[in-house]
């Protein structure tokens, strides 16, 4: 789908579907809707006294134009009332009617100027709510389907600020890419493959990629990052993305990359572990930002990364009760080899530190225990430093992505001791899943402020809606976006 910029005339537009959003319709009969039911011989108005067409938010009501205005169809998408119409919400209505209007088979949509309408939202970011919303919404993944849909919004119009239309269309777009990852099947989306994946994506572009193979890790000492990837026949890598729009130290974006989660030796049950192909959710977020960063060139100086590994069961696995050596010196009792991730995640943070990170961030589907505690409703956030912390704060409510705030107190240490070893990568029947995980983590930044992303509530959508397409989520690019360009 293309998305394009212009001024669009009311009675003048040709195209498929003209949307029109709809708010306050008791308090205002808005001059848009007046002047089309003027050309319409009074069938809007007719239609919402009937109740058919309301301002209902997320109501939506077809009308064919007869030829009374040149677009074939009109379209209304009710937002409630004015005042309280928030970006999220014309977000969600763009994700929803992009959708009506592919199974319409409207290859054409115009959507008109709302800018007017929402006065108390600024117009830049009304553009970019309506673009964001559409292209996240648009999203489908067809790649195995031998015969795939062909429906397809080509063209979508928006009489909207265009800088803010093309942030939008590139917050988007790194999102689906994200998406695209995380959808991938594990035989397909192995470490190696995922590497070759970022050198293709990554080539020409204003993001270096630095690969570091089993054999490096080993001599740089990430003893997390092999033991993890020793089980499977598909080798790990650290993948290392550099995009440097600034001078001075980076900040990092470190993302949990296992393609595939069996638990290893300490198996999953069956129920549900075809999702772990998407354990690599907190990577796709750090890769998809990083083509957002390559398309909107924030001056930023951004390091990534990503260790990647396939966590499997076999006699050359590591065992629960091994001890590994991380990177920083740390020995780990691996208690439970499901706990992969903090394992790789340990390397990866210190190899930040090794690369003077001035802050960290990490995004991870790290633990079970975080949708517990949040459903599917937002990711948990923890870390060592308030300022970070709020920023992301500020940030997930610009993205609409959610996070909230769970703890990080000193004693959460104690959980985490080990008899033999320095630590203990899992606690048992102790609870605080999330934030133990967390402390952990903590062991490997080296005061660094560090912010921590657990997104395994939000790795998955269960249905689509709004700007949700049920399947992996993308959960991440825009919010880690919009922090790197706070920062920039
Ligand atoms: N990848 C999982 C966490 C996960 C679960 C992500 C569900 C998304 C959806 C992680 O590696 C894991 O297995 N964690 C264990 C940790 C435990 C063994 C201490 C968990 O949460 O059960
Ligand atoms: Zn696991
Ligand atoms: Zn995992």
């Amino acid at each position: 789908m293309k998305v394009i910029v212009k001024d669009i005339n009311l009675l003048e537009e040709k195209c498929d579907l003209l949307v029109v959003p709809v708010a306050s319709l008791d308090t205002s009969f808005g001059t848009a809707v007046q002047q089309l039911d003027k050309a319409m011989k009074g069938h809007i108005k007719l239609a919402i006294e009937s109740k058919e067409l309301k301002d209902k938010k997320f109501s939506e009501y077809t009308l064919h134009t007869l030829g009374n205005i040149k677009a074939k169809k009109l379209h209304f998408v009710g937002l409630g009332k004015i005042e309280d119409v928030t970006l999220n919400d014309i977000r969600d209505a763009a994700g929803n009617v992009i959708r009506t209007a592919r199974a319409l088979g409207a290859k054409t949509v115009s959507w008109i100027d709302c800018s007017g309408l929402f006065a108390h939202l600024d117009s830049a970011l009304i553009g970019t709510a309506l673009s964001e919303g559409a292209v996240l919404g648009h999203y489908q993944f067809l790649t195995y389907k031998s015969e795939p849909s062909k429906e397809a919004v080509d063209v979508l119009a928006l009489h909207a600020q265009k800088d803010g239309v093309e942030r939008g269309v590139v917050l988007g777009e790194a999102t689906n890419f994200s998406r695209d990852l995380s959808n991938q099947p594990g035989n397909v989306l192995f470490p190696k493959s995922y590497v070759d994946i970022a050198l293709k994506t990554f080539k020409g572009t204003s993001v270096d990629v630095e690969v570091i193979d089993q054999k490096k890790a080993e001599k740089l000492g990430m003893g997390g990052l092999v033991g993890v990837g020793k089980g499977s026949i598909n080798p790990p890598y650290m993948l290392v993305l550099t995009y440097k729009g600034a001078a001075g130290d980076p900040v990092a974006l470190v993302g949990k990359g296992v393609t595939f989660d069996s638990g290893g030796i300490s198996i999953k049950p069956s129920l549900g572990m075809s999702g772990m192909k998407a354990d690599m959710g907190g990577s796709a977020a750090v890769m998809g930002t990083f083509q957002a960063l390559d398309r909107l060139k924030p001056k930023a100086h951004v390091l990534g990364v990503i260790p990647l590994a396939e966590n499997m069961p076999s006699s050359v696995a590591q065992k629960p009760g091994d001890v590994i050596t991380a990177m920083n010196g740390k020995t780990i009792e691996v208690i439970n080899t499901d706990a992969e991730g903090r394992l790789i995640l340990a390397d990866a943070l210190c190899y930040a530190v090794s690369k003077k990170a001035k802050a960290i961030v990490d995004i991870a589907t790290l633990t079970g225990a975080a949708t517990v505690s949040m459903g599917n409703e937002s990711a948990a956030l923890l870390g060592n430093n308030d300022a970070l912390i709020k920023g992301f704060l500020n940030r997930c409510a610009i993205s609409g992505e959610q996070l909230w705030q769970l703890p990080l107190f000193d004693s959460f240490l104690e959980y985490l001791k080990s008899d033999i070893a320095d630590l203990m990568n899992a606690v048992e029947n102790k609870g605080g899943g999330t934030s133990t995980a967390a402390k952990f983590l903590e062991q490997f930044v080296n005061k660094t402020p560090w912010a921590h992303i657990d997104m395994a509530p939000m790795m998955q959508t269960k249905k689509t809606c709004g700007v949700l397409v049920k399947g992996m989520s993308g959960y991440g690019v825009r919010t880690l976006t919009h922090y790197i360009e706070s920062i920039s």
